[in-house]
């Protein structure tokens, strides 16, 4: 049966995202965030897209006024229960997220499909602290910015059934996005792909082998990424490009070629986490 309503779970940059693509596709959702100012945020970037898509021509006022519609903020997964599907968007934090998939278990209907946006950590692991749930939760990991990246890489954990999956995917298609399974080992592909390169980037500048700008201009010229790895990082957050880091060199036998650079750990330490924070391994203007 088609899914009617999403909760999702953190109002950040993903969760908003993740909200906003299903409410544009006809799906109710509504972001869970114990921060207020988060769900402030989240609503204000809502309107904003809405209201571009519309300017664009890529929808008409009806169609925004419904996207809006679709979209709530509520501060307890309480006001949330009514919903059919969780996606768990919180920070990129095993401890955490468990602690959010036990509070997701007592919170929400026992056919619940409990959806997690991490892009490193073991989903096997995730659903071990919901023992009875383990079949309902699943890996969906989507990219920023949400409503324009068209993949979903989709993880099944050990005990996930064929029935989750399938929904899954189902899900995943009526957002718009393509799914492309992968099995779970940290980092799965995306990011076991993507962060050595990031991190190499880092090593590039530290070496002296050219200055930021250079090595992204090189890498975009040279290879057609739409950013620079240096901008990406920065783009992706800084935090959590050494937190990704550190469950891929954890999950992968400690290999050196998963720990992060010092230039990155001492930038984060710095408070200097990329486009959120103003200043990464480029400055940025307020706004
Ligand atoms: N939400 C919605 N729409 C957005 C958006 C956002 N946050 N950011 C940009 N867009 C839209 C813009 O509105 C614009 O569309 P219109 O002009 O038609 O309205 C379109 O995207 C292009 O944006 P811009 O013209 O501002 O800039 P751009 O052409 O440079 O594209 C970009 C911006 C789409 C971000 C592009 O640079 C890009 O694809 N970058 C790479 C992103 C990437 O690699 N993401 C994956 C990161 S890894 C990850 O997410 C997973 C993980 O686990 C770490």
């Amino acid at each position: 049966m088609a899914v009617q309503k999403i909760a999702v779970i953190g109002g950040g940059t993903m969760g908003s995202g993740i909200a906003l693509t299903a409410a544009t596709h006809g799906i109710q959702s509504v972001i869970v965030d114990i921060h207020e100012e988060q769900l402030t945020r989240a609503q204000a970037y809502h309107a904003k897209q809405i209201a571009r898509s519309i300017q664009k021509e890529r929808m008409t006022e009806t169609d925004g006024k419904v996207a809006t519609e679709n979209l709530s903020y509520v501060s307890s997964m309480e006001d949330a229960n009514d919903a059919d599907w969780v996606v768990e968007a919180a920070t990129e934090n095993v401890d955490v997220k468990k602690s959010i998939f036990k509070s997701m278990e007592s919170a929400f209907g026992p056919n619940t499909v409990f959806a997690t946006n991490t892009s490193s950590i073991s989903i096997t692991d995730l659903a071990s602290a919901i023992p009875d749930a383990s079949h309902r939760v699943i890996g969906m990991h989507f990219f920023n910015p949400v409503p324009i990246m068209k993949l979903v890489e989709v993880i099944k954990g050990k005990k996930t059934s064929e029935e989750t999956t399938n929904a899954t995917l189902a899900l995943s298609e009526s957002m718009g996005k393509i799914p492309v399974p992968a099995h779970d080992f940290a980092g799965f592909v995306s990011n076991r792909v993507l962060m050595p390169m990031i991190n190499e980037a880092f090593h590039a500048w530290t070496d002296g082998v050219a200055e930021p700008k250079d090595i992204d201009s090189i890498m975009k010229l040279g290879c057609a990424f739409p950013m620079g790895p240096l901008r990406l990082a920065d783009y992706i957050g800084l935090d959590v490009c050494r937190d990704i880091m550190m469950v891929m060199y954890n999950g992968l036998d400690e290999n050196p070629k998963y720990f992060p650079n010092q230039k990155l750990v001492a930038l984060v330490e710095a408070g200097h986490l990329g486009d959120k924070s103003g200043q990464g391994v480029y400055e940025y203007e307020q706004g």
